[in-house]
């Protein structure tokens, strides 16, 4: 990565023994260089290479995403008794998360066909279209059927934010990027519309560690 030794050796140590916890409040800046570079290695094709995201660690995927919940209430990009959509099979935390009181969302199914190696129908996607729909909350490779959306129905969502949802905010949780072979985010894609989450849990075999 070119960094100097020093630093990223002082960053090291001081991140071990967690000399100056709490701060940065984002993330060490050699480990977000390192990061940024795996998930764009991994989540993104060839003309997405240049893309520059903004990272934020957490302790877990299931941490990231209800930050990222506790995040959109905080900051009234989502409000009680919005709707969101939510791809579905997905994982329980996001099944449950909308109806706890805190939440109170009223939740639209987005629904994969099993029969069509679990890819989202038209008909499904063309849901978004509804303005009132605040934000789409999917797992590109779904859990736990592993396959991604395929590249013809990521372009149909980017269509829908350019022409009829421009202010959708879709959540991707993409923890199984690396088991799909030249995997594409909607990150990608949409990045201005798109908070990805992403824990090397999965791919690494164990718990923890992970960004959103
Ligand atoms: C799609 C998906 N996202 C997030 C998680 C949670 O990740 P972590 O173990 O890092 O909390 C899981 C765990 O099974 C998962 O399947």
């Amino acid at each position: 990565m070119g960094f100097d030794p020093d630093s990223w050796v002082y960053e090291l140590v001081m991140g071990c023994i967690g000399d100056f916890y709490p701060e940065p409040d984002r993330m060490l800046p050699h480990a977000e260089k390192i990061v940024h570079s795996f998930l764009i290695e991994f989540l993104c094709k060839k003309q997405f290479k240049s893309c520059k995201y903004d990272l934020f660690a957490t302790e877990g995927g299931t941490g990231g995403i209800i930050y990222v919940f506790n995040s959109l209430i905080k900051n009234k990009l989502i409000k009680k008794g919005d709707k969101i959509a939510i791809g579905s099979p997905i994982f329980t935390p996001y099944l449950e998360i909308p109806h706890l009181n805190d939440y109170e969302l009223v939740e639209i199914q987005i629904k994969a066909d099993p029969n069509d190696n679990w890819q989202y129908p038209d008909d499904e996607i063309d849901k978004l279209k509804d303005p009132s729909i605040k934000a789409f909350f999917v797992f590109n490779p779904g859990n736990p059927q592993a396959k991604a959306i395929k590249d013809e129905t990521i372009q149909r969502i980017a269509d829908i934010v350019e022409n009829d949802n421009p202010n959708l905010i879709i959540i991707s949780d993409d923890v199984y990027a690396t088991f799909v072979e030249n995997f594409s985010s909607i990150m990608s894609e949409i990045p201005s519309n798109t908070i990805c989450v992403y824990s090397f849990s999965k791919h690494m075999g164990c718990t923890g560690g992970d960004w959103v």
